[in-house]
């Protein structure tokens, strides 16, 4: 019997997405000192927030794209820092899995030889009891507007995907391909997504296939859940395919982020590192990866959870 697969759940969100704290950047000033101050304190401010989201690893592995992943213990994770979530109790198994699907993934996981790894994998496993995170460089952080910004996205660059208005989906350059249902209470959805790494052409560009789960309204108080694969060389320094969540509970503004870069994501899984590489990825007329992705809403404790495997 296929008992549980490779990469079965993956995360929980918890219920109720939190609003972070976060400290005011200081004022503008074009003298000299003011400058050198401003340089200084940008540079403490970068240390801190390293500090802030790179937890004590009790094992690191290094990946052939240059990652750090760190091995960190399950009830160190950056979810727990926010103090809404001080004294949560980790569930390691959803109370609720849409119906169906459980059995499908075993008759998958019995024909299916080909599984879906991240580029990691290749030079370790993380024990039991921790999860993999991709470590925060300097680099990474230096590469935001700001230090605040890091792992953000910038709200007002957020088209609503449902506008059919030809304006809004190429805005500011972006070019969207969508399919969506919307009008009825939804509790989830699923998305098997064929994993490609586009060409990118510039530093700032960035291309995407993702499920993203809205509820609310654009520009007030929006709730998102939002997971696929991503190539964007701002957030992590290198073209390369990689798995990504991002969540919001305000339209963008004061909450949510990418992957673990803030608090509000719990993971349980120790072998899927959020925002690493995927490996391998599909070529054009030979072999092809998909990864499934699966987010729905546990109706009795509620709780969302996503579920990802290859
Ligand atoms: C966590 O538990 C401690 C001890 O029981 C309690 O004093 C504290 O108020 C709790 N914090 C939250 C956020 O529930
Ligand atoms: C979409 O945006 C691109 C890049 O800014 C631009 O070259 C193109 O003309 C735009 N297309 C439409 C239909 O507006
Ligand atoms: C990403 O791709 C662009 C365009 O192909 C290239 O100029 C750049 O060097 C690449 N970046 C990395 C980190 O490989």
């Amino acid at each position: 019997m296929a008992a549980a697969r490779a990469c079965l759940v993956a995360l929980a969100v918890a219920a109720a997405l939190f609003l972070e704290g976060t400290a005011a950047a200081g004022n503008a000033g074009a003298a000299p000192l003011k400058q050198r101050r401003r340089q200084l304190l940008r540079q403490r401010q970068v240390r801190s927030h390293l500090k802030r989201l790179n937890k004590a690893p009790l094992a690191t592995i290094e990946s052939p794209d240059g990652d750090l992943i760190d091995c960190v213990h399950i009830s160190n994770q950056p979810a727990f820092d926010h103090p809404f979530l001080k004294n949560h109790t980790i569930q390691m198994r959803p109370a609720y899995h849409p119906e169906g699907l459980y059995d499908e993934s075993k008759v998958a996981s019995q024909q299916q030889t080909q599984t879906i790894t991240q580029m990691w994998h290749q030079n370790g496993k993380c024990p039991e009891d921790t999860i993999p995170i991709r470590r925060t460089k300097k680099e990474d952080v230096l590469r935001a507007s700001s230090v605040r910004r890091y792992g953000k996205k910038r709200h007002r660059s957020t088209p609503n995907p449902m506008s059919v208005d030809p304006d809004m989906l190429n805005e500011s350059g972006h070019q969207h391909a969508i399919a969506y249902v919307e009008g009825d209470k939804y509790y989830g959805a699923k998305a098997t997504i064929n994993v490609w790494q586009p060409k990118i052409e510039q530093a700032n560009e960035f291309s995407l296939s993702q499920l993203w789960i809205l509820g609310g309204s654009f520009g007030q108080d929006l709730n998102s859940i939002e997971a696929g694969w991503q190539v964007s060389p701002d957030l992590y320094g290198d073209n390369n395919t990689r798995l990504f969540t991002y969540w919001t509970s305000d339209a963008y503004q004061a909450t949510g982020c990418y992957n673990l870069l803030c608090s509000g994501f719990i993971q349980i899984n120790n072998q899927i590192a959020m925002g690493a590489s995927i490996f391998p990825i599909s070529n054009y007329g030979g072999s092809q990866y998909d990864i499934n992705i699966l987010v729905w809403k546990d109706p009795k404790e509620g709780n969302w959870w996503l579920q990802f495997d290859g």
